[in-house]
């Protein structure tokens, strides 16, 4: 039957291993994948709750005491170091009558009060005081009122991560070949310390796998975003490795089994109007710090998404926080260098603020294409996407990661195998948090 009269189905079931369709030439992706309240139900559980999920810079809770309110999956905690310096995390949720306990984004507590009836705990959860608290039996056991704490939390080149599975993969096993990309991204900090500035925040109405997909999205470049780099144009002294063209060729896109992807141009960081005499002082210390050969490699762009919402871009990290089905928020992170000529620094901020923050001449355009994303998702008719876009032209390794071109689907279908993989993984043991 000609393709095009074949009837359209309009049930959907939520057989995960039916999502994707894979052939030599095509790899399909089930439009149903991103529809609904129940699929996003699933993601939390069985992706969100299961495997890493990042919560901090290190540098946010830098000092004992030092606390940060985020979100793992769609529950509040608070990550904060202890008086002996390790890094805790723990539902924020008052275990005597449920209220919000930490109400601030950061600060540096030696207790977090409950703003209900001052309840106390300290930051790693244990209850330490109960105001009037004669008024309890005797036999009412107070160690069991202590926050409820995540299972895991561990960090790696200063990216910290919690758990709520018990049985999770150590961090590092998680991460895999993604962590040479984690090691160079940070010794961009040449002998000075990295520090995270206040994150720029928005959102749109759209599904979050919209936003995870196109951080690695070196095909829509020359489209989505033509208009702003005709405005860049104006200013190509100093985007000299800028490619203006629709469809760039050659650099690398990378996807590796364990979800994660990167976008590589292949060519140094912009140097975005740095004085030469700065930006060659700069180079200089990686090299004495690394060698010629690897400082070059430590300056090439590159950004990549830590599977499933962590994305690391040049000069910031962006978080990408699911709130519902068809509801996204964006966390983007400045990211700058302590000790650094401030010429670095503004350059950093610059970019965080004009390219790929709220404002940023990047970051509106993909939204725009988000929002379209979603509508269309109402053709519930229109039942497969393609990422086929260099399939079987891409390099394999023997270890499963796969080398392709700049504008190639490479990352994308890394992502969806290892998502493929979670949603169906249903024996495995969904731990809470103890
Ligand atoms: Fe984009």
């Amino acid at each position: 039957m000609n393709d095009q009269l074949r009837p359209i189905h309009f049930t959907e079931s939520l057989e995960y291993s039916n999502f994707i369709e894979e052939t030599p030439a095509d790899f399909k992706v089930a439009t149903a994948a991103y529809r609904g309240a129940a699929v996003f139900q699933d993601e939390i559980e069985r992706i969100f709750n299961r495997t890493w999920i990042f919560l901090c810079h290190e540098s946010e809770i830098e000092k004992s005491g030092d606390y940060k309110s985020t979100m793992l999956g769609l529950q509040p905690v608070i990550v904060s170091r202890d008086q002996s310096g390790n890094i805790c995390a723990v539902l924020n949720a008052c275990t005597h009558r449920g209220a919000t306990l930490c109400r601030e984004e950061r600060g540096n507590a030696r207790a977090l009060v409950c703003p209900y009836h001052n309840w106390s705990f300290r930051p790693s959860g244990e209850l330490i005081g109960i105001p009037g608290s004669d008024r309890y039996s005797p036999d009412f056991d107070k160690s069991t009122k202590n926050l409820v704490r995540v299972p895991h939390v561990a960090s790696y080149g200063g990216l910290v991560f919690g758990s709520f599975n018990p049985d999770v993969e150590s961090l590092e096993s998680f991460l895999g070949p993604a962590k040479l990309h984690i090691d160079r991204w940070a010794n961009r900090r040449a002998d000075g310390r990295i520090h995270l500035a206040t994150a720029h925040k928005y959102a749109f109405n759209g599904n979050w796998k919209f936003q995870s997909e196109n951080i690695y999205d070196g095909y829509h470049v020359g489209f989505v975003h033509r208009s702003a780099f005709n405005t860049i144009k104006k200013f190509s002294g100093s985007f000299e490795n800028r490619h203006f063209g629709a469809v760039r060729p050659g650099g690398h896109t990378r996807g590796y089994p364990q979800g994660h992807g990167t976008l590589e141009a292949g060519v140094p960081l912009e140097s975005g109007g740095v004085d030469p005499e700065v930006r060659k002082k700069y180079e200089a210390t990686l090299a004495t710090l690394h060698g010629e050969q690897e400082a070059k490699e430590i300056l090439k762009n590159c950004q990549f998404l830590i599977f499933p919402n962590l994305a690391i871009f040049d000069f910031n990290i962006r978080v990408i926080q699911p709130i519902a089905h068809d509801r996204t928020e964006i966390y983007s992170y400045p990211v700058l260098i302590e000790g650094a000529d401030d010429e670095i620094n503004a350059n950093r901020m610059l970019d965080a603020q004009t390219r790929v923050g709220s404002a940023g001449i990047l970051s509106t355009d993909d939204i725009d294409i988000f929002a379209g994303n979603q509508s269309a998702l109402r053709a519930v008719g229109s039942r497969w996407i393609t990422l086929s876009r260099g399939l079987g032209l891409e390099n394999v390794s023997e270890s499963g990661a796969r080398d392709g071109e700049y504008s190639d689907e490479t990352p994308q279908r890394a992502f969806w195998r290892r998502w493929q993989k979670d949603m169906t993984n249903q024996g495995l043991h969904v731990g809470g948090c103890k």
